[in-house]
């Protein structure tokens, strides 16, 4: 192994008017070590690997494709590799930290048992391309997750390609536009509740939809009358989230389908608060035509980790024909088909077409199938029960220092809302973010919903314990506390972190992506000579 990188470590300059307590030469702090970019403190003269020299004709074979130049790749040894990326981690908060009130829609706890299971070399290695009798496992884990799918939501029919909670939205509207191009119904226009999740609207547009809002009651659910109002030959459907954005279960639900239905529409239903509601409520009784599940906030797989996550989509009967494919089917024989095409005698004759090009993401199947496993029927009836537990926790420990719009009405589902009113000398919901990072968390959802000023989304999700929450409730109303007495310190917040505020207009508006090598020594072509940066 060569020696290691020299260039690595200068003294930085003290830093002035530190706030949180004397600079060090090194910019560290404590044991949170300052990180330089890669590229920085990798030079082209050190490498981690010795390999030995090409023989033979080796170089020949490569043609014109031989380099005559330096690749411009950092060269580290393993330790300062292994060490550079354990640093910038420790800069990271994460899941396997502390609580995470971004709660499920981020991150929410993976058991290590699914990360066993998906590890398996039969689930791991599996192509996409594979014989179908190489498969048979894998496909009957997808087949079996797609039954539990139909069971805990009350719909006969489960489409398990889409790759996330969007993508099965789109699914879900493509699938609803095939449906109304059958019977020759040219509907443009969808309605979307004000609480509805911004890509309810979104992925309306993008299928070519006429959006429309349907405004929120002064309790935060959506205005029945209003929407029954709006009906009428044009109105292909609504896309509703329940549990929507509010944290609040979508009382008139039943009733809403069904007029929805009456006018000749079909019912959208965005299923990723389904986490809420699993096993003590099956959509498909509320009158859904189509819903998606998101994989990760439900059934606990990484929110698309490590690659595609996971939209499986709910159907009814009506909706059910224009199902997209491919799709697996169970054979009498008790083997497992895959269904790429479309054949006359098939249920799926009609299908809209294909959402992906190859059918599942194998390691979100077997993590949200051993999670279902695990539990249970009732296991998964009890994870819900304890995800709103918990947020009533906080809801009700909050309320009197953080005011709750819609607290009053009653229990919230899995998430809890609160506003920045009551705040003083100009702070704002930001402010208190920034303080909850030096309290050692990472901030809750904010300024979503729309409907809510200075909106603060809390979601503590179903594992944390009661000291897991006091502590967060303990550092909160500190912090709230702060907020309305108009606590000056809090516009400088974070004080700890590894970095201060970040300009956050600049960092939206132009955001520096690429790093530029800075001139190469003459001779060495530079990265972005290579196309590289
Ligand atoms: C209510 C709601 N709808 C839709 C989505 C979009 O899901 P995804 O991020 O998987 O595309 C989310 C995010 O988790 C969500 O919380």
């Amino acid at each position: 192994m060569s020696a290691p990188n020299a260039s690595g470590w200068k003294p930085t300059a003290p830093q002035a008017n530190d706030e949180a307590g004397p600079a060090t030469t090194t910019g560290n702090r404590a044991l949170m070590l300052e990180e330089k970019l890669i590229f920085e403190i990798g030079g082209s003269e050190t490498t981690g690997v010795d390999l030995p020299e090409p023989r033979g004709d080796a170089p020949h074979r490569l043609g014109a494709q031989l380099r005559t130049g330096e690749i411009g790749l950092p060269g580290l040894s393993e330790p300062e590799a292994v060490r550079h990326y354990t640093r910038l981690s420790r800069q990271n908060y994460a899941i396997d930290l502390g609580l995470f009130p971004l709660g499920s829609c981020t991150m929410k706890h993976n058991p290590r048992l699914n990360e066993k299971v998906a590890r398996m070399p039969g689930f791991l290695d599996c192509h996409p391309l594979a014989p179908v009798h190489t498969v048979q496992g894998a496909l009957a884990v997808i087949h079996e997750l797609g039954e539990w799918l139909k069971a805990l939501t009350g719909m006969p029919a489960v489409a398990m390609s889409p790759k996330a909670g969007a993508h099965g939205e789109l699914c879900g509207i493509l699938a609803i536009r095939a449906a109304l191009e059958a019977r020759g119904d040219a509907r443009q226009v969808i309605l979307c509740p004000e609480s509805a999740h911004g890509t309810n609207p979104a992925t309306a547009a993008f299928a070519g939809y006429k959006v429309e809002d349907i405004p929120a009651t002064a309790e935060g659910r959506v205005d029945l009358a209003a929407l029954k109002a709006r009906l009428g030959p044009d109105v292909a459907g609504v896309m509703i989230t329940n549990p929507n954005t509010c944290g609040l279960f979508e009382r008139d639900f039943r009733e809403i389908a069904d007029a929805v239905h009456a006018a000749g529409g079909l019912v959208y239903c965005d299923g990723a608060n389904f986490n809420a509601i699993v096993g003590r409520v099956r959509p498909g009784d509320l009158g859904v035509d189509a819903m998606h599940i998101n994989l990760h906030k439900t059934f606990s797989t990484p929110h698309g980790g490590g690659g595609p996550g996971s939209g499986p989509v709910v159907f009814s009967e009506a909706l059910a024909p224009f199902a997209p494919l491919p799709f697996v089917e169970k054979l009498a024989s008790g083997e497992y088909r895959l269904v790429e095409e479309e054949t006359a005698e098939d249920h799926h004759a009609r299908s809209f077409g294909r959402m992906t090009a190859f059918h599942g993401q194998m390691g979100m199947f077997t993590r949200a199938l051993t999670y279902i496993l695990s539990h249970g029927a009732d296991g998964l009836r009890q994870v819900a029960e304890d995800a709103v537990l918990n947020a009533n926790y906080i809801l009700r420990s909050l309320d009197d220092v953080l005011d709750a719009p819609f607290g009053l009405s009653g229990p919230c589902m899995h998430e809890a809302l609160f506003s920045d009113k009551g705040f003083a000398g100009g702070l704002t919901t930001l402010d208190l973010a920034k303080g909850m990072i030096d309290e050692g968390f990472h901030p809750m959802t904010m300024y979503f919903p729309l409907v809510v000023h200075g909106a603060m989304l809390v979601e503590p999700t179903e594992t944390e314990s009661k000291a897991a929450l006091d502590q967060f409730v303990t550092a909160m109303r500190s912090l709230a506390e702060r907020a309305r007495a108009g606590d000056e310190t809090l516009k400088q917040a974070p004080y700890y972190a590894p970095r201060r505020r970040l300009d956050e207009t600049l960092a939206a508006r132009k955001p520096v992506l690429a790093w530029h090598a800075p001139a190469a020594p003459a001779g060495m072509p530079t990265l972005s000579e290579q196309g590289g940066s």
